[in-house]
């Protein structure tokens, strides 16, 4: 296990680039050792935070206190006849590829995903053509006192961008993914890849959605849409930019902090607001010093 436990000291690598460190930063290698960091982590130092592949993150430009658990070390990954289980530090965008690769089908949807596995299925990441809910079996978490368990599916609750797995860790996940034509999987992929390329910036320099597509009057609509609609594309706040391509995504770049970013995503929500009356929330998770994780 690699420890660092210096004030702020430890990078915390996101997608966006911006933001400060970690007080304490461990990455195990072993559900084991993460249960051992966690047994031996005094609370009063501050909470526990879990890294995944920091594609829906921004950290504070202070950093965090606590301890954050990096997870990409957990990244076994056992192919079955019916489905794959992984480890939460494995790749969603590999196990995509793979899956349609071996003819298992369910995951092509949630091409261009960037996310681990772990963070994904906390999350229920997806979009329009599919969400990992769909495929996950069991996951296999660990509480805060450090003790491991596995959730079966009649445990396991998920909704739009969210899981009943808050206050735990994901440490492994089963997906159950059915066999079906690996060429047909092949060209849905495709055809979802070709939709994000479109519709998207590129992933680097952002972290996908900022807030999660509103209900209003029972109705998804796009958060994206939105924000287009009260004309803040290329709206600007030092270096942090709305997305000219899609108006959900915030785009940095050099010179550009975690502050710029916060400033934006307030300025962007009060005009949806006042534009559209319609209150937006975030998808986007940030990490505050003293703000325990949700
Ligand atoms: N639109 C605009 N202007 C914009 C953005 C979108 O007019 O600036 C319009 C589009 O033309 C389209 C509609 O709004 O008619 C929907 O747009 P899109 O297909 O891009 O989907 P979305 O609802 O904005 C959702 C997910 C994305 C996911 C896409 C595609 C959320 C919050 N967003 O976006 O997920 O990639 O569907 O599946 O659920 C993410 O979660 O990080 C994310 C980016």
């Amino acid at each position: 296990m690699i420890r660092v436990a210096k004030p702020a000291a430890a990078s915390i690598e996101t997608w966006f680039g911006v933001g400060g460190g970690a007080d304490a930063l461990v990455t195990p290698r072993s559900v084991e050792d993460l249960c051992a960091a966690i047994r031996e982590h005094d609370p009063a130092l501050g909470p526990v935070r879990v890294l995944g592949d920091g594609a829906n993150l921004l950290v504070s430009d202070d950093g965090v206190d606590g301890l954050v658990i990096d997870t990409k070390e957990l990244n076994s990954v056992e192919w079955i006849d019916t489905g794959v289980r992984a480890g939460a530090g494995a790749g969603l965008p590999k196990l995509v590829t793979e899956a349609c690769r071996r003819g298992l089908g369910g995951l092509e949807g949630l091409g261009g995903v960037p996310a681990s596995l772990g963070g994904a299925v906390r999350m229920n990441a997806g979009g329009a053509f599919g969400e990992i809910a769909d495929s996950v079996r069991t996951v296999r978490v660990v509480n805060s006192l450090g003790d491991e368990h596995t959730l079966k599916p009649s445990e396991l609750e998920f909704g739009y961008r969210r899981s009943n797995l808050s206050g735990l860790i994901v440490v492994e996940a089963e997906l159950a993914l059915p066999g079906a034509d690996p060429q047909a999987l092949r060209a849905r992929l495709k055809e979802v890849m070709a939709h994000k390329k479109d519709a998207q910036p590129l992933a680097a320099n952002s972290a996908g959605c900022v807030f999660k597509n509103p209900d209003v009057d029972g109705e998804r609509v796009s958060a994206g849409r939105l924000i287009d609609k009260a004309g803040l594309k290329g709206e600007r706040i030092g270096g942090a930019s709305v997305s000219e391509r899609h108006g959900n995504f915030v785009v940095v770049e050099d010179g550009a902090t975690a502050s710029h970013v916060l400033a934006l995503i307030d300025r962007v929500r009060e005009r949806v607001l006042a534009e559209c009356g319609v209150g937006l929330e975030q998808e986007l998770v940030v990490w505050k010093r003293g703000v325990p994780d949700e």
